[in-house]
């Protein structure tokens, strides 16, 4: 007789637990759904990245995007209507093919970060 108390008492147990782990899921998926606003902002990463290496870089110091920079370099704006990403990648590693006395720097990060960055200015349109 005892035993079987112990073993209706470990199963009330358990049965407890399991119930509460049901709950825990629930919660979670109720307050997911509040979630795809922080994934948006990062959904695509590439271009967040490209971002960052623009303002990494210090290409404001020469362009404006939006109304952000100086005014040495042309706006970017709409940038990536007026060339494709290969002229882009092209104007970045050479900026002496728009004009040979340019005072623009080249640039010299890594590829992953130059693709990044065509893909950022390639979005403004
Ligand atoms: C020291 C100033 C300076 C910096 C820094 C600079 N640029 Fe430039 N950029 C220029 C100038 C000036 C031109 C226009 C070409 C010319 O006449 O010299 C230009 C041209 C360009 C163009 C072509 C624009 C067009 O409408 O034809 C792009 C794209 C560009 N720059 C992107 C960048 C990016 C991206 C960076 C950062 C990695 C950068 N530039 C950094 C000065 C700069």
């Amino acid at each position: 007789m005892k035993a079987l108390q112990i073993i209706a008492l470990l199963l009330s147990m358990l049965l407890f637990v399991a119930c509460g782990r049901k709950q825990q899921q629930r919660a979670s998926i109720e307050t997911g759904n509040k979630r795809p606003q922080t994934a948006q902002k990062l959904a695509d990463p590439k271009l967040e990245r490209g971002k960052a290496v623009y303002d990494e870089t210090g290409c404001a110091v020469c362009h404006i995007i939006g109304e952000i920079g100086g005014r040495t370099g042309p706006s970017l704006n709409g940038i990536g209507k007026k060339y494709d990403a290969k002229k882009l990648r092209e104007i970045l590693l050479k900026p002496q093919t728009l004009n040979p006395n340019t005072v623009m720097p080249p640039f010299e990060g890594s590829e992953e970060d130059l693709k990044a960055l065509v893909a950022y200015l390639m979005s403004l349109k």
